[in-house]
C-alpha cells in the first residue's frame, strides 16, 4: 500500500511472526484482533466455515472501535482498519495453518481430547521453532503437550474475556515447556500491549484459583443466612470492587461459575474451603443462570437490574459490612499464600494477576501488608474459624507470618 497516512500501515518489521489462531469463537477472534492490531499477519482456522465469516465481521468491528479510540483523525479510521483486516486469512484446513504460522494460539472449545488431537496435528506439520500455545482456562497444559513430540514448545497463553479489553495474560509453563518458549510467548503478548504473568500448570492457574473464595465465601454467608445478597454485594463494592460476588456470578453465568468452581475443587482434591454451593445448583436447576436468563441472584428486565433479589427467604441476620469483607477477602489472601507456597506463581505476579484479571483494587499480598502482615491476617482468620472451621488459616499463611 502506498500513500497511506503514517499510522494506517502496520509496523512493517519483517520479523513479525505470522500468528495462527485455531478456533474462531469469542476468544479466538479477540486474540486475532490483538495480533492484527499489532501488525501481524494472521491465519485463522475453524472447522465451521460460517464461524470464520462471523469472526471476520467481529474482528472488523473490534478494529473499528479500537481505531476510533486511538486515531485523532476520523478519515484515518477506514484505512487503519483495512490495512489490518487485509492481513487476516481464513482456512478450514488445520495443516495449512500449522505449516504457515510461526506462533499458533489454540482457542477451540474446552475439551482435552479435542485439544490433544489438534496439537498432535499441528506438531506434525509445524516447523520445530513454532510456538504452540493453548488458551485453555482449566485443562492441564502438560496433558495437551504430551500429545506432541516437542512438548518443550507447548505453552499456555490464558487470555481473559474480552481479550481486546482485558490486559492480563497468564503464561503457563507445562512440566516440559522450555524457558525460552515461555520468554518468547511472554514477549509476543507484551508487544500486543498485554501484561504477561507466569504461572505453573496448576488447577485454575493464578486468577481462577486464588479468586475462588470471592464467590464461594459469599455463597457460604448466604447459606448461613448471615447477610442478604444486597448487603454482601454492597460491602464488597464499598471495598473498591466494580461488582459484588452475586452481581459477578449473574454476569458470568451461574452455570459457568459453578462449572469452574467444581473443576478447580475437584482438581485440588475437594477441600471443604472451596466446596461449590447447593445454592448455585438450585438456581441452575431452576434455569436461573443470571443476566442471560433474566434471573439469577438478582432479577433483570431488558438487561437491567430490577427490584430486590429473587426469593429472599427469612430475614437475614445482618452481619456488618466489615465482617462480611473479612469473611470474603481474607480467605483470598489465604489462598494466595497457599498458591505461593505451592509454587503456582511469584508474589508480584499474583498481585498483578488479581488486579488485572479479576479487577481487585489491590492484590492479596498488598492487602496482607495493609492489614499488618500475614500474621495479622492469620490471627483474624483464626477468630473467624470459631464460627466456620473452613476459615482456619493455612499452614502457608501461618508460616509466612
Ligand atoms: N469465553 C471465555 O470467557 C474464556 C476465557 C478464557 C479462556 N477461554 C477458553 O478459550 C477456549 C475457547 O473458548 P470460547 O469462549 O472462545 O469458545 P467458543 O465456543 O466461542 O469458540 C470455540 C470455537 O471452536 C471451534 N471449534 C470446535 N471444534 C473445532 C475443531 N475441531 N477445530 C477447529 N475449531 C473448532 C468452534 O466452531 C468455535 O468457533 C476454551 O478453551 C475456553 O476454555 C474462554
Amino acid at each position: 500500500m502506498t500513500d497511506q497516512p503514517a499510522d494506517a500501515t502496520p509496523d512493517p518489521r519483517l520479523d513479525l511472526p505470522i500468528v495462527g489462531i485455531v478456533g474462531a469463537g469469542i476468544m479466538g477472534s479477540g486474540i486475532a484482533q490483538l495480533a492484527l492490531e499489532a501488525g501481524h499477519e494472521v491465519v485463522m482456522h475453524d472447522v465451521d466455515g460460517p464461524a470464520l465469516g462471523r469472526a471476520r465481521d467481529r474482528i472488523a468491528d473490534g478494529l473499528t472501535r479500537r481505531a476510533t479510540k486511538v486515531l485523532d483523525d476520523p478519515a484515518g479510521i477506514d484505512p487503519w482498519v483495512a490495512a489490518r483486516i487485509e492481513r487476516l486469512r481464513s482456512t478450514e484446513i488445520l495443516e495449512q495453518l500449522g505449516d504457515e504460522a510461526d506462533a499458533v494460539i489454540e482457542a477451540v472449545l474446552e475439551s482435552l481430547e479435542l485439544k490433544r488431537t489438534i496439537f498432535r496435528t499441528l506438531d506434525s506439520v509445524a516447523d520445530p521453532d513454532t510456538i504452540l500455545a493453548t488458551n485453555t482456562s482449566a485443562l492441564s497444559v502438560g496433558a495437551i503437550a504430551d500429545a506432541t513430540s516437542h512438548p518443550d514448545r507447548v505453552v499456555g497463553l490464558h487470555f481473559f474475556n474480552p481479550a481486546p479489553v482485558m490486559t492480563l495474560v497468564e503464561v503457563v509453563a507445562g512440566r516440559r515447556t522450555s524457558e525460552a518458549v515461555v520468554m518468547r510467548a511472554s514477549e509476543l503478548v507484551r508487544n500486543w500491549g498485554r501484561t504477561p504473568v507466569h504461572s505453573a500448570d496448576a488447577p485454575g492457574f493464578i486468577v481462577n484459583r486464588i479468586n475462588r473464595p470471592f464467590t464461594i465465601r459469599a455463597l457460604r454467608l448466604l447459606e448461613a443466612n448471615a447477610a442478604s445478597i444486597e448487603a454482601i454485594d454492597a460491602a464488597i463494592r464499598d471495598a473498591g470492587f466494580l461488582l459484588g460476588p452475586f452481581e459477578l456470578m449473574d454476569l458470568t453465568g451461574i452455570d459457568v461459575t459453578f462449572a469452574a468452581s467444581t473443576g478447580i475443587w475437584d482438581s485440588l482434591r475437594r477441600p471443604d474451603r472451596l466446596r461449590p454451593s447447593a445454592l448455585q445448583q438450585a438456581r441452575i436447576e431452576a434455569g436461573d443462570l443470571g443476566r442471560k436468563t433474566g434471573a439469577g441472584f438478582h432479577r433483570y428486565e431488558a438487561g437491567r437490574r430490577v427490584e430486590q433479589p429473587v426469593d429472599a427467604a427469612e430475614e437475614p441476620r445482618g452481619l456488618a459490612a466489615d465482617a462480611i469483607r473479612d469473611r470474603i477477602l481474607l480467605p483470598i489472601v489465604d489462598e494466595a499464600y497457599r498458591a505461593l507456597a505451592e509454587g503456582v506463581a511469584a508474589e508480584a505476579d499474583i498481585d498483578v494477576a488479581l488486579r488485572l484479571g479479576a479487577a481487585h483494587p489491590i492484590g492479596p499480598f498488598e492487602r496482607a501488608r495493609e492489614l499488618g502482615g500475614a500474621s495479622a491476617v492469620a490471627a483474624r482468620l483464626r477468630e473467624l474459624a470459631a464460627d466456620d472451621p473452613s476459615l482456619f488459616p493455612s499452614d502457608a499463611l501461618v508460616a509466612a507470618g
